[in-house]
């Protein structure tokens, strides 16, 4: 019989595995010579979206960008936004900070931290305009389900941090969890289905990502799902 100790069950489920994927020589020099520059550190504490900024203007936040390609393009080609990347793989950290610095971009930062506890302790209420997650670990097994980022629990957790008329814009290649997402989705009040009940979005106004190119070599179909929160803007 396996032996659990009490730490085992205190534990949260985690969405991610640190992967012990070396950092390259470029990823480790970005680290070391821009982090106190474009990162902002995680503290239990809620940041101030607006001051961490050149510009004060809206705020999009992605979470999980990986290694962060597409989020630097839209960062590049959108400067009247602001971006906030949640990440915590560090390969990924380290080769957007040299896209960063590289590009002089003043309208993105990174946290690099569990975007769940990022959501529940790092931001302030009413702060993001929108909200991206593509292609988040799918956790195929059954058993490993739950460790899925979309669950009620979350979209509560980030509510409290949308504003009103904010947009929710999710991605997935795997059908089950598509299928998820909407149900989650569509079962919370206080959003709307922007492109109409049940509905996917089939022309989403994204850059494709690297994980999205490796599942189109091997076939897979992708789902994009848009919602709006409620309310007055
Ligand atoms: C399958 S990859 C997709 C990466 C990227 N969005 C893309 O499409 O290429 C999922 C990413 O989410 C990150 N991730 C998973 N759970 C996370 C969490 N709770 N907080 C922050 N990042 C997370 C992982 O480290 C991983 O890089």
């Amino acid at each position: 019989m396996p032996n659990h100790s009490d730490s085992d069950h205190n534990r949260p489920i985690r969405s991610y595995v640190i992967r012990s994927g070396r950092l390259t020589d470029a990823q480790r020099k970005a680290i070391d010579s821009y982090w106190t520059q474009y990162v902002i550190e995680f503290n239990n504490h809620a940041i101030d979206p607006v001051s961490i900024f050149a510009v004060p203007q809206k705020l999009t936040v992605e979470i999980g960008f990986g290694m962060g390609d597409s989020l630097l393009e839209m960062a590049q080609s959108n400067p009247d936004v602001n971006f906030l990347g949640i990440e915590v793989h560090q390969p990924g950290v380290g080769k957007l900070l040299n896209g960063i610095a590289e590009n002089q971009l003043t309208n993105l930062k990174i946290i690099c931290h569990d975007a769940s506890e990022v959501l529940q302790f790092g931001l302030p209420a009413h702060c993001i305009d929108r909200l991206l997650l593509f292609f988040p670990d799918p956790w195929h097994k059954k058993r490993h389900n739950k460790r899925r980022l979309v669950q009620p629990e979350f979209i509560d957790r980030l509510l409290k941090k949308m504003r009103p008329q904010a947009k929710i814009h999710f991605a997935t290649d795997w059908q089950a969890y598509a299928e998820h997402m909407m149900e989650v989705l569509e079962a919370n009040p206080e959003l709307e289905n922007v492109n109409g009940a049940g509905a996917f979005w089939l022309q989403p106004n994204r850059p494709v990502t690297k994980f999205e190119r490796r599942g189109q070599r091997l076939g897979h179909g992708v789902w994009d799902l848009l919602f709006r929160t409620k309310g007055e803007n």
